[in-house]
């Protein structure tokens, strides 16, 4: 009897060039909807799935992976990977990979728009411009606040953080960075100063948090920390949601304890129409796009299927997370 070509289960519809390759090597399944492919679908599909491509809308924890006998590979389009349990995966010997390196810039474009966007008021004024209030001019209405020369806080300088880095001597700006390690390379290529979270904290005009979401870096922002930042500081986020404690934000925005803050994530996500926050005009809130143009999305989807080709193929695939499994 023929044996069956592996399936590969794909969890959203994604550019057919990323996609072309991997039907010549598998049965490809895809689910055809823009919205979060649900458990119990995902569920029924990796009873008979060799590799998954998933978003990070999916949670792959244990539960699901007792139910995926035939999972051998778990390609994440993303960079950040805290959709996934990683010791579960390797503990079955399941490849996990990311997408690092093709969003970098996107990302960081994003996030000065954050810092630009919160800085310059421009989701108020836009509100305010299709409310039909708009704040005529005069010389002391709508001020914000210059980013040029600011200095800026980056906790978590990697690839993301030194691509924002990079733009910020375009505005000369400071930076200063807090990571557990040096990264000497954005000191000396960018001219970026290590220092301390309170340092950093209390220094910065902007602290922009970058650091990947885990155990360590839950509510790494909380009451503590916003207090140490001056009152005339925002706080940015383009990393992850629940880095930052939402109520101990929402109480700091609301009493003015900080200028602002720019989110790109939220925790929860997606954020309730009435969440406290969005009540807040000195909180500008974005849908998790950090990643998202067109170009950035098609070489997610492309690297991501790239190493499922890579592993059913029998080759190392480009950009794994748990290499110590191949
Ligand atoms: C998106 O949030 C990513 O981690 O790539």
């Amino acid at each position: 009897m023929a044996q069956q070509p592996p399936k590969i289960y794909v969890t959203r519809q994604l550019p057919e060039a990323a996609l072309a390759p991997l039907r010549t090597c598998a049965a490809l399944s895809v689910w055809e909807s823009e919205q979060a492919v649900s458990r119990e679908t995902l569920l029924h599909e990796l009873r008979d799935t060799v590799a998954l491509l998933s978003m990070v809308t999916e949670r792959i924890d244990d539960d699901l992976l007792d139910r995926a006998p035939q999972l051998r590979i778990v390609a994440n389009m993303a960079v950040g990977y805290d959709n996934v349990d990683v010791p579960a995966l390797t503990r079955r010997n399941i490849v996990l990979t990311n997408t690092p390196g093709v969003l970098t810039e996107t990302t960081a474009d994003l996030t000065f728009a954050l810092m630009l966007g919160i800085a310059r008021r421009i989701g108020e004024g836009e509100r305010r411009v299709r409310a039909g209030q708009w704040p005529v001019w005069s010389p002391f209405v709508f001020l914000g606040t210059d980013v040029h020369h600011a200095t800026l806080g980056i906790v978590g300088l990697g690839r993301i953080g030194a691509a924002v880095a990079r733009r910020a001597q375009g505005f000369d700006m400071r930076v200063i960075y807090h990571n557990r390690g040096h990264n000497r390379e954005a000191e000396e290529q960018l001219g970026c100063t290590w220092v301390d979270m309170d340092t950093l904290l209390s220094e910065s005009d902007f602290v922009v948090v970058l650091v990947p979401l885990g155990p360590e870096t839950h509510q790494l922002i909380s009451t503590p920390q916003l207090k140490k930042m001056k009152p005339t500081a925002f706080l940015v986020n383009a990393a992850r949601g629940p880095i930052v404690d939402a109520r101990a934000l929402h109480a700091a925005l609301r009493d003015k304890a900080i200028a602002g803050a720019a989110l790109d994530v939220t925790d929860p996500e997606p954020l309730p129409a009435d969440d406290p926050l969005l009540t807040l005009d000195n909180c500008l809130v974005v849908p998790h796009v950090g990643s998202a143009s067109i170009a950035t999305r098609t070489c997610m989807a492309t690297l991501a299927a790239e190493n499922i080709a890579a592993f059913l193929s029998g080759q190392r695939p480009p950009t794994p997370v748990n290499p110590e499994v191949l």
